[in-house]
């Protein structure tokens, strides 16, 4: 399985979200952020806008959820189409039941940590979950810095994954870049968020390419 590009929309024209989209056709999936203003202090989209994106976007959708109760609202994600569905270990109250539910209703779930909560006692959850998401900035804001702190757990989820011999993939989220992305794949993620990097660019394809070249070196 060799690594993927997920562009963020969080960092795209909303009031061209659909020219946005088409300019990702060459990525592997597109990841959407939705936030709540309680999980983090950052309001974007919702259910009603995720359901156009999935019917007019050309690469399957990566919902991000940044939201509380998760337990309730993240089921209508899946139900929507998308692709995956991330819901953070710090706002699930049943983890386990909840990722049972999003591969019951056709999407793969995946678990997302902030910068400070360990892996360690998530490592048992792997055989339920498709993804680990392991934040690299804080949650909530596009166009922040990368967080070198962060490298140690993604190397430890990288061990654990392997160990477990299960097919888990290891998303990186947050400050995503030319200048970062070696380092992360060095450390064992697999599939890479970038917002600002790829909107930020004047050849949008270009930098997709890029980012998929040093990721995969
Ligand atoms: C931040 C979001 C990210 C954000 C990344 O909370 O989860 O997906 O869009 O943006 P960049 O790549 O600009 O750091
Ligand atoms: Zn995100």
């Amino acid at each position: 399985m060799g690594i993927a590009i997920h562009p963020s929309i969080l960092s795209a024209d909303f009031t061209n979200l659909q020219r946005d989209l088409e300019a990702i056709s060459t990525a592997d999936a597109a990841h959407v952020d939705v936030m709540d203003n309680h999980f983090v202090p950052n309001l974007t989209l919702g259910l009603p806008i995720v359901e156009r994106i999935v019917e007019v976007c050309p690469v399957p959708v990566d919902a991000h959820l940044m939201i509380a109760d998760p337990d309730r609202w993240a089921p209508a994600y899946a139900e929507a189409g998308a692709a995956s569905v991330t819901f953070h270990a710090e706002a699930a109250a049943a983890p386990v039941r909840l990722a049972r539910e999003l591969r019951r209703l056709g999407a793969r779930a995946a678990l997302a940590l902030r910068p400070a909560t360990p892996i360690e006692p998530f490592v048992d959850l792997l055989p339920e979950l498709d993804m680990i998401l392991v934040m690299t900035v804080e949650p909530g804001f596009g166009g922040q810095s990368f967080i070198d702190a962060t490298l140690g757990k993604i190397a430890r989820a990288r061990a654990a994954i392997d160990a477990s011999g299960l097919e888990v993939r290891l998303q990186i989220d947050g400050g995503v870049s030319r200048s970062t992305i070696e380092r992360a794949a060095e450390a064992g993620a697999d599939v890479f968020v970038a917002g600002s990097a790829v909107y930020g660019a004047d050849d949008i394809a270009g930098e997709i390419a890029a980012l998929r070249a040093l990721g995969a070196a």
